[in-house]
C-alpha cells in the first residue's frame, strides 16, 4: 500500500488514520483511482462550463487538456463546477451574481482536498469571480481562460460581437438596414465558441491575466478554436503541479505591482470600463487599495497601443496574428514592473523577452502610438465626488467637451416609457441622464450605461449623445457614456438631485464632470428626496442590496473583502 504524503492538504486528507480516512480512500476508490494517485498533488480543475453560456462551452475539451499535463507532471487531477455566468442568457444583469460566483469558488477551493487549482474562465463575470474566489483561498493557481470568438463574417464584412450587434440594430430601428439582411447577419456574426472578439470586458480582462501574472503568457488572445490554446491547457496542469510543490500562491503574483501593470496593459489595449470596477474587486481580496486617481495617473503616461474595437479596427484573432499580449507588454516595459513574478516562475519581462509585433497596424510601437494617453478618464466633480468613468477612446471627439440641458429618466421602466416617445423634449445637444441603475438601484449595476438614442433623433441621423449614469456598459459599446457615477443615485448622490433642465458640463481635458445648479438649490432639493423603495426584501438580492459597495470599491460586498488563506496542509473538515 503506498504512504501518503502528509506534507499536503491531500496528505493529510487521504492519509488520515480511522474512519475518516477509510473513508476518503474507499470513496475516491469509488471512481476508479486507487492509493498511487492520491498519493500525489490533488489538483482542482474549477470549471465554469455551462450550456447556457455560449462562450464558456467548450471548457471541457480545455479541462481534459489541463487533465493531461497534470497527469504528466505527477499531480492527481479533478474536476469540478462552480457557478458559470454568461452574459447572454442571464437576466436581469450578470453583475448581481459576481460576487456569489466569487464566494463559490473561494468556499470549494477551501473546502475540499486540493493542493492547487486551475480555474476554467472565459465570459466577462467569470474571469474576475473567479480571480477574488482565488485570492481570498490563496491555494496556488493559474487561470486559463477559453479564448475569444473567431472573427464574425457577412459577405466580405468582418463583423465583431457584440459591438456590431449594437451598430447593426441601431440602423435596423433607424430604417437603414432591411430586415432580411438583418436576421441572416445573425448566421455569421458568432462563428465559434469563445468569448466576444472585440475589446470588450472578457478579451480585457483575459488580456490583464497575463499582465498580473496569474495566466501562461498567450492566454490573452489566443482564439478558443486554436489547437494553442489547448497546448496552453495543457502547459498550465504542468505548472500548477509545480506551484503546488513549491507552494507559490497567488498572493505572491498578484502583488500591487501585478497590479499596476495590469492597469498599464488596460490602458495601453483601449480595455473595458468594467476592468475600472473588477480590478479594485479582486485587489481588495488581497487588501491592496486601487483608487480610482491611479487609473488617471497610469493611463496618463500610458499610450494607446493596440487598434483594436471598438475603439479602433481589429478584433482578438487580429491581434494574436499580430504577437497578442506578449508583443503588446514587451512593448510597455519602460512603463511596468518587469521583474513581478509569474506563474511560469519567471518575471513578466522573462515570459515576453522573445515577443514581437507582427502587424504594426494592429500593435503600434511605443514609439508610434494610436495616441499618447490611455483610453479612460476617471472623472470628478460635483457631480461624482467619488468619480465616474468615460472610455474617451470610444467616444465622439467633438463631445468631449460638451455643456448641454439634462433630459432625466428616473429609471429603467421611465427610460422604455418615454425614450422612443415623439413628443420626448429633446434635442441632440441635450445630456440624457439615468438614474437608479447603479450597484444598489440596479440592483446590480447592469450594462445598461449605453442607453438608446432617442427614437425621432436617431431617424434624423444622431448616433451619439452624452449619457451619464451611475450604471456600467459592455465593453464592446461604444459612445460618450459616462459611466459609474459615484456616490450612485439610490443611495442619495448627487445624481440622485439632476432635473431635466439643468445644465451639466462634461469635460474630459479637465477630467470633470459638472451640475451647473447652486449650492442652495442642491441642498433644497436633497431635503426633499427619498430613497427608492427596495425592490426585494428576501434571498440573495437582499444579501446583494444590503452588503454590496460602490463602483470605486468594486462592487464587491464588505464582508468578502480581505483573504483567509487555507493552511498549505491543513485538511479541509469532513
Ligand atoms: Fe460572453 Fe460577450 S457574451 S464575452
Amino acid at each position: 500500500m503506498t504512504n501518503h504524503s502528509n506534507a499536503s492538504r491531500s496528505g493529510t486528507f487521504f492519509g488520515e488514520s480511522g474512519v475518516a480516512g477509510f473513508t476518503h480512500r474507499a470513496f475516491l476508490k469509488s471512481m476508479g483511482f486507487d492509493d498511487a494517485d492520491m498519493a500525489r498533488p490533488v489538483i482542482g480543475i474549477c470549471n465554469t462550463y455551462s450550456e447556457l453560456n455560449n462562450c464558456n462551452v467548450h471548457l471541457r475539451d480545455l479541462a481534459e487538456a489541463v487533465k493531461r499535463g497534470v497527469w504528466q507532471a505527477g499531480g492527481f487531477p479533478l474536476e469540478f463546477p462552480t457557478i458559470s455566468l454568461g452574459e447572454i442568457f442571464l437576466n436581469p444583469t450578470s453583475m448581481l451574481w459576481r460576487n456569489l460566483a466569487a464566494m463559490d469558488t473561494e468556499e470549494m477551493i477551501r473546502a475540499q482536498p486540493l493542493d492547487g487549482v486551475i480555474l476554467l474562465v472565459n465570459c466577462d463575470k467569470t474571469t474576475p469571480a473567479a480571480l477574488m474566489g482565488a485570492a481570498s483561498a490563496d491555494l496556488p493557481a493559474i487561470v486559463v481562460s477559453g479564448g475569444p470568438m473567431l472573427n464574425g463574417h457577412y459577405k466580405g464584412q468582418i463583423l465583431g460581437a457584440c459591438t456590431d450587434c449594437r451598430r447593426l440594430t441601431a440602423e435596423f430601428n433607424a430604417g437603414t438596414l432591411d430586415k432580411a439582411t438583418y436576421r441572416e447577419i445573425e448566421d455569421g456574426i458568432v462563428r465559434s465558441p469563445g468569448h466576444c472578439m472585440v475589446m470588450g470586458t472578457a478579451s480585457t480582462m483575459n488580456s490583464m491575466l497575463e499582465a498580473l501574472g496569474i495566466g501562461l503568457p498567450g492566454t490573452g488572445a489566443i482564439p478558443a478554436v486554436d489547437a494553442r490554446r489547448l497546448r496552453l491547457a495543457e502547459h498550465a496542469g504542468r505548472r500548477i503541479v509545480e506551484l503546488a510543490k513549491d507552494g507559490v500562491r497567488p498572493s505572491q503574483i498578484l502583488t500591487r505591482q501585478a497590479f499596476e501593470n495590469a492597469i498599464t496593459l488596460l490602458c495601453a489595449l483601449g480595455g473595458s470600463t468594467n476592468a475600472v470596477v473588477h480590478l479594485p474587486a479582486i485587489a481588495g481580496r488581497l487588501d491592496i487599495e486601487l483608487p480610482l486617481d491611479l487609473f488617471n495617473e497610469i493611463s496618463g503616461r500610458t499610450p494607446l497601443l493596440a487598434n483594436m474595437r471598438p475603439s479602433g479596427k481589429y478584433q482578438m484573432e487580429d491581434l494574436h496574428y499580430a504577437g497578442g499580449i506578449p508583443a503588446v507588454l514587451k512593448q510597455l516595459l519602460p512603463l511596468l514592473h518587469g521583474d513581478a513574478l509569474t506563474v511560469t516562475g519567471k518575471t513578466l519581462a522573462e515570459n515576453v523577452a522573445n515577443a514581437r509585433i507582427e502587424n504594426p497596424d494592429v500593435i503600434r510601437s511605443f514609439a508610434d502610438p494610436i495616441q499618447p494617453e490611455g483610453g479612460l478618464t476617471i472623472l470628478r466633480g460635483n457631480l461624482a465626488p467619488d468619480g465616474a468613468v468615460i472610455k474617451h477612446a470610444a467616444a465622439s471627439p467633438k463631445l468631449l467637451h460638451h455643456r448641454g440641458r439634462a433630459v432625466v429618466f428616473a429609471d429603467m421602466d421611465d427610460l422604455q416609457a418615454r425614450i422612443n416617445d415623439p413628443d420626448l423634449d429633446v434635442t441632440a445637444d441635450d445630456v440624457l441622464v439615468l438614474k437608479h441603475v447603479g450597484p444598489v438601484g440596479g440592483p446590480g449595476m447592469p450594462e445598461v450605461g449605453n442607453f438608446p438614442i432617442p427614437g425621432k433623433l436617431l431617424r434624423q441621423g444622431v448616433r451619439d449623445m452624452v449619457r451619464i449614469s451611475d450604471a456600467r456598459m459592455s465593453g464592446t459599446a461604444f459612445g460618450t457614456i459616462v459611466l459609474h457615477v459615484a456616490p450612485e443615485s439610490a443611495i442619495g448622490g448627487p445624481l440622485a438631485l439632476v432635473e431635466s433642465g439643468d445644465a451639466i458640463e462634461l469635460d474630459v481635458p479637465n477630467r470633470r464632470i459638472h451640475l451647473h445648479v447652486d449650492d442652495i438649490e442642491l441642498a433644497r432639493r436633497r431635503a426633499r428626496w427619498q430613497p427608492p423603495a427596495q425592490k426585494t426584501t428576501r434571498g440573495y438580492t437582499k444579501l446583494f442590496i444590503d452588503h454590496v459597495m460602490q463602483a470605486p470599491d468594486g462592487c464587491d460586498f464588505d464582508f468578502l473583502r480581505g483573504s483567509d488563506p487555507v493552511h498549505p496542509t491543513e485538511q479541509p473538515k469532513f
